[in-house]
């Protein structure tokens, strides 16, 4: 669907910035910093949701940041986030962690789970499905969405991603129907009491989201590692609180996705970080409402992560579909 015109940042100064250190009822706070920055200044349990996608440390080549740590180093890194992260998060509240492998890294996110198991206990674990085939009644394979073909004797193409939903105890309460799908078979619907007599049941924890055709990276996607703003969407109604009474927070937001997705559901909070001020700016240009967008303490650059050779293709779909 074509955009209106995009309502440029409303840029603060950093005497502003003091004053909104983060996003009152009905804003959205964009600040360009390190998120362990951005976090210790947030009050404790203030957040209801993270929605969230860090650096894989798979070698993307960001403009800002270099994805090429050493493991423990890395894996250290995402403890103190995620602890930071713990903090912000209200007793009730999901964080929702997405994140990938690559065929020739495929333990990445289970020692990232596994790090921080001490921190936040998983209550699901959900599947980002990109691409994927299935067959209808007369046998026809049917294919959906995008996916970048692994030219490869040894590994299939990878058409997932993880989706962690972290909470403090594992005991909050969802809303399945929120992201429900309706019954194939109608009888089902007076079979089980549950129902209630609607015909909507709990969508499983395989979500199909494909991205979105797009004919020009650079002008519609210009970030190498993005989510569709449907999987926040997504992730926010699952977790399930009145969205205007809801505050939701992406560390590393990037160009604004999970922004797009809080605004999609009806969330007025937001509030999103990252360290490369040209993906904020970009953020800001993409949201439908106007966005306070503190430039004014961006860290310095890390050098860019050298292009590995040979590796899998990254997790961005191509331009053109593929399947
Ligand atoms: C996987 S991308 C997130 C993309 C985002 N989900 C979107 O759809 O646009 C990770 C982002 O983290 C940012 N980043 C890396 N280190 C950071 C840090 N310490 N604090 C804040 N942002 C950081 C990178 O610049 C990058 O934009």
């Amino acid at each position: 669907m074509p955009r209106s015109k995009p309502k440029p940042p409303k840029p603060v100064d950093a005497t502003d910035a003091d004053d909104t250190k983060f996003a009152g009822a009905g804003e959205i706070f964009l600040k360009c910093c390190d998120c362990l920055d951005g976090m210790a200044e947030l009050p404790p349990s203030s957040v209801d949701v993270i929605v969230t996608s860090p650096p894989y440390n798979l070698g993307i080549a960001y403009s800002r940041y270099a994805d090429n740590l050493p493991r423990a180093e890395y894996l250290d890194w995402t403890v103190r986030w995620i602890r930071a992260a713990r903090r912000v998060l209200k007793p009730d509240g999901s964080l929702f962690l997405n994140i990938g492998a690559s065929p020739t890294d495929p333990y990445l996110p289970h020692e990232v789970i596994l790090a921080v198991r001490e921190l936040l206990m998983l209550q699901n674990t959900l599947h980002w499905i990109k691409s994927i085939t299935v067959h209808d009644a007369s046998g026809e394979p049917l294919s959906a969405g995008h996916f970048k073909p692994i030219n490869s004797p040894r590994f299939i193409t990878d058409c997932h991603e993880f989706v962690f939903h972290l909470t403090h105890q594992a005991d909050v309460k969802v809303n399945r129907r929120a992201v429900g799908v309706p019954y194939t078979h109608k009888s089902n619907i007076g079979r089980w009491k549950h129902t209630g007599g609607e015909d909507l049941r709990c969508r499983g924890n395989n979500w199909f989201i494909p991205y979105e055709t797009i004919s020009s990276r650079d002008r519609e996607r210009p970030h190498p590692a993005t989510f569709p703003s449907r999987l926040a969407e997504h992730c926010i109604r699952l977790h399930g609180s009145p969205p205007g009474k809801t505050t939701v927070l992406d560390p590393f937001v990037g160009i604004g996705n999970a922004a797009l997705g809080a605004l999609a559901v009806g969330v007025k909070r937001f509030i999103g970080f990252d360290i490369d001020p040209s993906y904020l700016t970009t953020a800001a240009e993409r949201l439908p409402v106007t966005a306070i967008c503190d430039l004014s303490k961006c860290p310095p650059g890390k050098p860019r992560a050298p292009k590995k050779r040979g590796r899998p293709p990254g997790r961005n779909s191509p331009t053109k579909k593929s399947s």
